[in-house]
């Protein structure tokens, strides 16, 4: 069996799904790899280094989805080559099903597997293939550093013969994957963090992490049997808008990262709440591509409002795209590692495997 990987569309996406270091893993379950040519280098990585860990580099995009019998991707495929995939050719990536409902269906009723990571159901064994958990991480370290690049003032408490610079002070609003490494990025850092969340269990987490968590006062949990949140009521906003109003006062910098899976962000500061603010803060908003926890971010574009620096990019991990194909690249080889049968030496689409059901697109 091959697996085959190519080049994704540059405007929009910097990672690849297939490093040198999987190439060799990949080979010693029996796989042969096929990348198109100049595949990483971007990243610096030239095909060679690929070639001598095993793989083999073809002339273009064609070659590879024509000789190959699953094609591992970041993103979904373009239109024209999702038309060239062939009946029983497997098609794994983030294919955004939501997003990409009818040319999904379309193609899965040609009868070409396809399998969508961000579908992946967060069980025990599905944790080395979670590639939710592995760019929320790497994105919420890369906010705290990007905001802070853009904050005027030092971020920690400093003490000198010329004076005392006080600590900068962090909210982050959702404490999830994201929204942790950033209170653990920010505390390293020196500043004071606050965090918030709508499910009790993050409190344990955050002051775990040294950060002060702010409760909404008088409401309940909100809180998925998945381990999710669930959507607010109007009542729970209103508390949670009073507690922000004015925590946001003395706070310098937030990082925003809240969602709710399937649904668009909810907005959680309003112009108002911008308002109160103090001039120089920075609002870095994690959630923008999915519509933004702030009333006034605009993908890719620093909004400034009341002098208070709004920012929010469609992929964040296009910044450190070396790190976020690293660990990428593993999650998918672990999907690959359980789909292949080692006995049969062919891929085994078995639907009562909870991982494979779960993401398959049906
Ligand atoms: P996410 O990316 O869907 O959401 C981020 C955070 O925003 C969540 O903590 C959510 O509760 C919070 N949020 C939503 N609406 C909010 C609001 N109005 N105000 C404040 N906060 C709000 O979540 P993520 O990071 O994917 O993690 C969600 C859960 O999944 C957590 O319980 C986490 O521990 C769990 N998890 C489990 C894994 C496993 O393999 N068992 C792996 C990774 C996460």
């Amino acid at each position: 069996m091959i697996i085959g990987s190519i080049s994704e569309n540059k405007k929009f996406e910097n990672r690849v799904a297939i490093t040198p270091d999987v190439v060799k893993k990949y080979k010693s379950l029996g796989l042969d790899v096929n990348l198109s040519k100049n595949y990483a280098l971007h990243l610096g990585i030239s095909d060679k280094e690929y070639e001598i860990e095993g793989a083999s580099i073809l002339s273009d995009d064609v070659a590879v989805i024509n000789e190959s019998d699953a094609i591992l991707q970041m993103n979904i495929l373009s239109d024209e080559n999702l038309s060239k995939l062939k009946e029983n050719q497997i098609l794994i990536g983030v294919l955004n099903p939501y997003l990409n409902e009818n040319k999904l269906k379309d193609v899965s009723s040609k009868n070409i597997n396809c399998f969508s990571l961000d579908l992946l159901p967060r069980i025990t064994r599905a944790q080395s293939m979670d590639i939710l958990s592995s760019q929320a991480n790497l994105a919420g370290y890369k906010a705290v550093i990007d905001s802070f690049s853009y904050f005027q003032k030092a971020i920690p408490m400093m003490m000198t013969a010329a004076g005392t610079i006080s600590a900068a002070k962090v909210l982050v609003i959702g404490a999830g994957v994201a929204g942790l490494q950033a209170i653990a990025t920010a505390k390293r850092m020196g500043a004071i963090v606050f965090a918030t969340d709508v499910r009790s269990a993050s409190k344990e987490q955050v002051e775990s992490l040294g950060g002060k968590f702010l409760i909404v006062e008088g409401t309940e949990n909100l809180e998925t049997d998945g381990g999710y949140a669930k959507e607010a009521s109007e009542e729970f906003k209103k508390k949670q808008e009073n507690l922000l109003k004015e925590t946001l006062k003395k706070i310098d910098i937030v990082i925003c990262t809240a969602l709710i899976p399937g649904k668009k962000a909810p907005i959680i500061i309003k112009k108002d709440m911008i308002d109160v603010m103090q001039s120089g803060s920075v609002i870095y908003d994690l959630a923008a591509s999915q519509g933004g926890n702030s009333e006034l971010t605009k993908v890719n574009e620093i909004v400034e409002s009341n002098g208070v620096k709004i920012m929010g990019e469609a992929n964040i991990l296009n910044k450190l795209p070396v790190s976020a194909s690293n660990l990428y690249a593993k999650n998918i080889y672990n999907f690959i590692n359980n789909l292949f049968d080692k006995e049969k030496k062919t891929f085994e689409i078995n639907l009562e495997d909870e991982i494979i059901e779960k993401t398959k697109i049906k």
